[in-house]
């Protein structure tokens, strides 16, 4: 059984996957979080995300048990993780163990929800549910500006509206399982609904996915 959970950055897809995960006892993982991991590697090792040899080692050395979650959360992180991200060679490099979670769940759980922006179009096309998450780039913009500067980060908010139209951008026009709602997605707009309300509206459509 999966949950596919795909939309652009700061929609709210990863506080509703796995609030998900939980609600039906599946195994969660958030598939960013390896792209960022790959761009991050290639920074600390003072390499360039955009250079393709750089990006493509780190995504084969990437050990998924090692990853710096506060390292990885940094909005350069993230603007490296979307460079590297439009370089097919790495999201073929990291496919077959979202496959692999989504099937073989690692402590056997009855399913999994992954979040992404393919998971439903490409990495698990077969998905029993499949949400497509989306907010007003403004909104997003607040939301993602809020948790930065609650880390302490000294950004502005206009600064992370820019970025976030930007990555929406290189995210859906890259040619490379490019971010866009899988034609059995469910469509679900977070913008004017508070998390408990986003996570209502999801379990509704799930239950009746799932049957
Ligand atoms: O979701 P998050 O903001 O952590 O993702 C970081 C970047 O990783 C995205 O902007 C995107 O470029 C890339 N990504 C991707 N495919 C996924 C998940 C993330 O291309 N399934």
């Amino acid at each position: 059984m999966v949950i596919a959970v795909d939309g652009p950055a700061a929609s709210g897809k990863g506080t509703l996957a796995r609030r998900l995960a939980t609600h039906y006892g599946f195994a969660y993982l958030d598939t960013g979080s390896l792209y960022r991991a790959v761009g991050q590697a290639v920074r600390a090792g003072g390499g360039d995300p955009a250079d393709k040899e750089a990006a493509l080692a780190a995504a084969k050395a990437l050990d998924v048990s090692r990853i710096d979650e506060q390292a990885i959360r940094t909005a350069e992180a993230g603007e490296a993780a979307s460079l590297v991200a439009v370089m097919p060679e790495v999201r073929a490099a990291i496919l077959h163990f979202q496959r692999d979670f989504a099937s073989r769940p690692p402590q056997g759980e009855p399913g999994a929800v992954l979040d992404g922006r393919d998971i439903g179009t490409v990495v698990c096309p077969g998905a029993q549910a499949k949400l497509f998450v989306t907010a007003r780039p403004e909104i997003r913009a607040r939301r993602r500006w809020l948790e930065l500067k609650n880390s302490g980060a000294d950004v502005t908010e206009a600064q992370v509206l820019d970025d976030i139209v930007e990555r929406d951008r290189r995210d859906a026009e890259r040619a490379a399982s490019p971010m866009k709602p899988a034609e059995d997605a469910h469509l679900l707009d977070t913008s004017d609904l508070s998390i408990e309300a986003a996570f209502g509206a999801a379990v509704a459509i799930i239950d009746k996915a799932l049957g």
